[in-house]
């Protein structure tokens, strides 16, 4: 059932280009620029009265939610706030028949998204949710539900769901930024674009998984590791520090880069591992300053970049590409070098890729 693989996690890692090809495929083209988004009835008289939108998750979930917001944010120029749902339920939040709640959720049974959703149907809102299940409670009880088609996923730590998940975020991004046209019809176009290549994206890191290994085996001893990015990348720089530590072990933090000396660079020293995700092309500069920082502690260095930003390589110890593309969308592929990269990391310390500790698939209960 593994299909040859040692993990499921890693069989998974694998099957995410043909899960975001089944995911944008009968949504989006590359032919015309229509968006077919299924389930969802949410339509521009409704989105008129809408003036908030939540997106409300439990971990990797929360992180595409925030790649989300700023996708909404950016193109349909909404106020959208990204929140934790065990924090979202217990804080009275601000809800009425203006606010669109976006849940995000592979099972669509976690206890705490449940609960948010709840809050927000009792307040008047409207509820959108993407799921992975179908028939899943969380899909029963939205009023507008779409699915991420990734399939089954049977390890702990999610992958596929997440990147289909992010696909599902920018469909309905561009959609919200079209009905309310605050994006051109050539802004809109190019992500769609852009997004329909992220598969052949995810494919090319995939074929540098070996040096990806080699990095793993060589570090696998380290206590502690630091992701830093910006923008989108921040966002992502997240999700690797989550999938690091519940696989690998490993301490690590997320940090958005230009934090860093509001603290955190006390911690760097010799040999302080630090994976620096540089894929946004505008805020490149702000970062490579941010390399030479750490670097001048000590720290060893290892960078992910589009292809065209060669430069990095004269500040960066290791340097790991993704194919050109739209910033916008190259968290897609960024992603996929640092689930390897956990996925090796967890392996060369022996640890149970597929069932970290103390971990369930589905948290349930509160
Ligand atoms: C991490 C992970 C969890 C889930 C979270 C939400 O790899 O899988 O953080 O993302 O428990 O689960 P769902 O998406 O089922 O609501």
């Amino acid at each position: 059932e593994k299909g040859g693989y040692d993990y499921f996690m890693h069989k998974e890692i694998h099957e995410q280009p043909k899960a975001l090809r089944d995911t944008m495929t009968s949504r989006i083209s590359s032919e015309n620029d229509d968006i077919v988004l299924d389930q969802i009835k949410l339509g521009k008289d409704e989105m008129e009265k809408i003036n908030k939108v939540y997106i409300v998750a439990c971990g990797t979930a929360y992180h595409a939610g925030l790649i989300g917001k700023f996708a909404i944010e950016k193109y349909a120029r909404i106020p959208v706030e990204a929140e934790i749902a065990s924090e979202f339920r217990y804080r009275n939040p601000i809800v009425d028949e203006k606010t669109l709640l976006i849940v995000l959720s592979q099972s669509g049974e976690t206890a705490d998204t449940l609960a948010a959703m709840r809050l927000v149907r009792e307040r008047g809102g409207r509820v959108m949710a993407i799921t992975n299940v179908i028939g899943s409670t969380v899909s029963r009880e939205a009023d507008d539900v779409m699915y991420t088609w990734a399939g089954p996923e049977i390890a702990v730590a999610s992958t596929k769901a997440y990147t289909t998940q992010l696909a599902c975020m920018y469909m309905i991004a561009i959609h919200l930024g079209l009905l309310k046209e605050t994006i051109t019809k050539e802004y809109a176009d190019r992500i769609r674009l852009a997004l329909l290549k992220a598969p052949e994206e995810i494919e090319y890191v995939i074929k540098q998984e070996e040096r990806i290994k080699e990095f793993a085996y060589k570090h696998f001893k380290v206590e502690d590791m630091f992701f830093l990015g910006r923008g989108l990348d921040n966002y992502v720089a997240m999700e690797g520090s989550l999938k690091m530590k519940e696989i690998s072990y490993i301490h690590s933090e997320a940090y958005p880069a230009g934090e860093l000396k509001h603290g955190t660079i006390a911690l760097v020293v010799d040999d302080t591992v630090i994976i620096a995700l540089c894929t946004q092309e505008e805020l490149f500069e702000k970062m490579l300053s941010n390399i030479k920082e750490v670097k001048a502690r000590g720290a060893y260095i290892m960078a992910i970049a589009q292809e065209k930003n060669k430069s990095i390589e004269r500040e960066a110890d290791e340097v790991f590409y993704i194919k050109d593309t739209e910033d916008d969308v190259a968290s897609i592929a960024t992603v996929v070098y640092l689930q390897i990269l956990a996925y090796y990391l967890s392996v060369a310390r022996g640890c149970d890729v597929d069932k970290p500790r103390n971990l369930a698939k589905s948290v349930t209960v509160e």
